[in-house]
């Protein structure tokens, strides 16, 4: 059964107090929370002071995503946000190996994402390091795009790297996913579906939730 963490790019701005409470009631693992810079991305969401209410409004596993450059600069600032993970990009991290300790210093579990031209490969020196792998399965930077199918190919050679060496590490599937595809996506071997628009556009946020869950 994969973890569940909707995307609140997707949520009403305007009413995210029900969109959280929505959450709170359902099979929701984790809170995904989206932050990007207009620079690493080409689009702008939200900081460290909205992390902070949505961890005022949870006890669930709040899941941070930068999308941005120099994450060093923040990752304190998320911290005491109320971040429990923190994903950087290993295209915007020329210390890569550095990003991490500095979060797992911070006492948050570290993770690093991919975008769909990395190769797997590239994180075989960190692998041991880190707690979670968020595999973008779309281009970062918006909400609501289709699935990269070649994702299906990376999942499972991550699969491979992660059980060979018999670690515990999260493999993360972000972006795209839907209700037809969820499936697939668990068979290659994701452990955690982020989504997004499949929940919070479906007439019935909760159901759908559920329904990925036990997919
Ligand atoms: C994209 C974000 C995703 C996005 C997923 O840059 O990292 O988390 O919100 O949204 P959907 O599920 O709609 O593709
Ligand atoms: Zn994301």
């Amino acid at each position: 059964m994969p973890l569940i963490a909707p995307s609140l790019l997707s949520a009403n701005f305007l009413n995210l107090q029900s969109d959280c409470a929505m959450l709170n009631e359902s099979d929701a693992d984790w809170y995904h929370l989206d932050v990007m810079d207009g620079r690493f991305v080409p689009n702008i969401s939200f900081g460290s002071m909205i992390v902070e209410y949505f961890r005022k409004a949870t006890s669930k596993v709040c899941d941070v995503h930068l999308m941005i450059e120099e994450p060093e600069k923040y990752a304190e600032q998320f911290k005491n946000a109320g971040a429990d993970h923190l994903s950087v990009h290993i295209e915007a991290c020329r210390h890569l190996h550095r990003n991490i300790q500095q979060i797992k210093s911070l006492g948050m579990k570290a993770g690093v994402a991919i975008n769909p031209h990395t190769p797997v490969s590239e994180l075989s020196d960190v692998l041991g390091d880190i707690d979670l792998v968020c595999m973008m399965s779309v281009n970062p930077g918006f909400g609501g795009q289709k699935f990269i199918e070649h994702t299906l190919t990376k999942i499972k050679q991550l699969r491979t790297l992660i059980n060979e060496r018999n670690l515990n590490v999260f493999i993360e599937i972000d972006g795209g996913v839907t209700l037809e595809n969820a499936s697939s996506i668990v068979a290659a071997g994701a452990d955690v579906l982020v989504a997004g628009n499949t929940v919070f556009k479906s007439a019935n946020p909760k159901d759908t939730i559920s329904k990925l869950k036990n997919i």
